[in-house]
């Protein structure tokens, strides 16, 4: 399995461009399954989960092709409703195949997404949004099955907000009959991305982006071509880690209005910010401040990006306060970092006080899901001496190329097997 390595102490310095968005990539290329014909999205990641769910999208019949970043998708050769658990099982983003299913096809068979590294990551949501719209739904031998002659509009009332749950109601209430109302629905920038699709596609859909999205169903979708939103996640990463390393990063092809609760706190450490249209440079302060957090769904601090700030608070002046207040287990990086001579406790679950210490020591770490694996990266590149990283295959799913592009930021990076 490969690992990566890491040789601590460099400021980075260069350009980076952003791609594509892995978690509105997923949503964009399950919606094509609406589709009796070809759709085509630009500027998608080369990524593992991108593979897998090209995969799905394939045993289900459809036919894809994917080439520079862009993959094409004909939905309508799609002659089966059963998404299998050896599928399902290496990518929990499969249940958002469920909703277009039961919408064009009037019944779906999809295994039940276990949990993972971070949590529970239950699907009440999703299928009590789906029983709204009429569908039936039961449970068969570890795989959810839902059937609906036609869905019929409604609306839904979600207990809290959730990404993929506004996105696979979305895709289900756009071919019901009548009007839906998603109630307390999810606001990130990928929500509105995928409500462009549907909208191209011929949906009629208003107020994506905010907590009330009203949808009038229609007939039937058209292809369209998508163009997939950059990643605010990888920029992100990028930006904390050019301040970690008290280094001076230009991140280019990036949405800062998409980054507005990462800038914010980013701010608040000290580092400086130049924002331009579509670029952000970062300059790493000579002394890191110490801050507190706590994650919260869009527009607040993304739980995505909690991983890589405790990483740079390791070595911040003074005590930082962070509060997972989204995912029950999100702190698993927290034991690597312990490893590397960081001092931070944790309290009840999800409450970790990160005191700084003047440097990590380089050690050998492993990575447990995406985003710990980009905070113990951060780490390594702040740490003194050699840090191994194993089980990179996590972060694989999540970033492009991720060791190329630090490497051209001059970091001291390489993948080793
Ligand atoms: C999406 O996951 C992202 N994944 C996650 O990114 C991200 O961390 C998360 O949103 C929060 O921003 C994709 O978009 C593919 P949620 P999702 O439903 O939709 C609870 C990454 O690193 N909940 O918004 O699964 C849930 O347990 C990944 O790229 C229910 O209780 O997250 C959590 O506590 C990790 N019942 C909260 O809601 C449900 O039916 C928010 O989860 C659904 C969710």
């Amino acid at each position: 399995m490969d690992k990566i390595q890491i040789n601590g102490g460099k400021r980075l310095r260069g350009e980076v461009t952003i791609s594509g968005a892995k978690n509105a990539a997923l949503p964009l290329i399950a919606s094509s399954i609406l589709v009796n014909g070809k759709s085509r999205f630009t500027n998608v990641p080369k990524l593992m989960d991108i593979a897998s769910i090209q995969m799905l999208l394939e045993d289900l019949g459809a036919s894809c092709n994917f080439e520079n970043n862009t993959l094409t998708v004909d939905g309508s050769g799609i002659n089966k409703i059963e998404a299998e658990y050896e599928l399902v099982r290496k990518m929990r983003a499969s249940i958002l195949v469920l909703g277009p299913l039961v919408a064009r096809f009037g019944h779906a068979k999809v295994s039940m997404p276990g949990g993972c590294a971070i949590g529970a990551r239950p699907v009440n949501m999703h299928l009590s949004g789906l029983e709204a719209l009429g569908a039936e739904i039961s449970m068969d031998h570890g795989y959810i099955e839902a059937k609906a002659d036609q869905l019929i509009g409604n609306e839904i009332y979600f207990d809290i907000p959730t990404v993929t749950g506004t996105e696979n109601l979305m895709m289900a209430a756009v071919l019901a009959k009548g009007s839906s109302v998603l109630r307390n629905a999810a606001r990130e920038p990928e929500i509105v991305c995928l409500a462009n699709a549907l909208i191209q596609m011929g949906a009629k859909i208003s107020g994506a982006g905010t907590a009330i999205i009203s949808i009038e169903g229609v007939e039937k979708l058209h292809p369209a071509q998508i163009n997939v939103i950059p990643d605010r996640i990888e920029a992100g990463t990028f930006m904390v880690a050019a301040a970690a390393t008290r280094g001076d990063v230009l991140i280019k092809g990036c949405i800062p209005d998409h980054i507005g609760g990462i800038i914010n706190k980013l701010k608040a450490t000290g580092a400086t910010l130049d924002i331009g249209e579509n670029q952000i440079r970062v300059q790493g302060g000579d002394i890191i401040k110490s801050i507190d957090i706590k994650t919260q769904p869009y527009p607040g601090f993304p739980t995505d990006m909690q991983a890589q700030f405790m990483a740079m608070m390791t070595i911040a002046k003074g005590n930082s306060m962070i509060h997972e207040a989204i995912f029950e287990n999100r702190f698993i990086h927290a034991n690597e970092l312990l490893r590397m001579g960081a001092d931070i406790s944790i309290s009840n679950g999800n409450y970790a006080m990160v005191r700084g210490i003047d440097r990590l020591q380089a050690a050998p770490v492993m990575a447990s899901d995406l985003r710990a694996s980009a905070s113990l990266v951060i780490a390594g590149l702040i740490a003194q001496g050699t840090t191994v990283i194993s089980r990179v295959y996590h972060m694989d799913r999540g970033y492009e190329g991720i060791e190329k592009k630090f490497s051209s930021l001059g970091a001291d990076i390489q993948r080793i097997q």
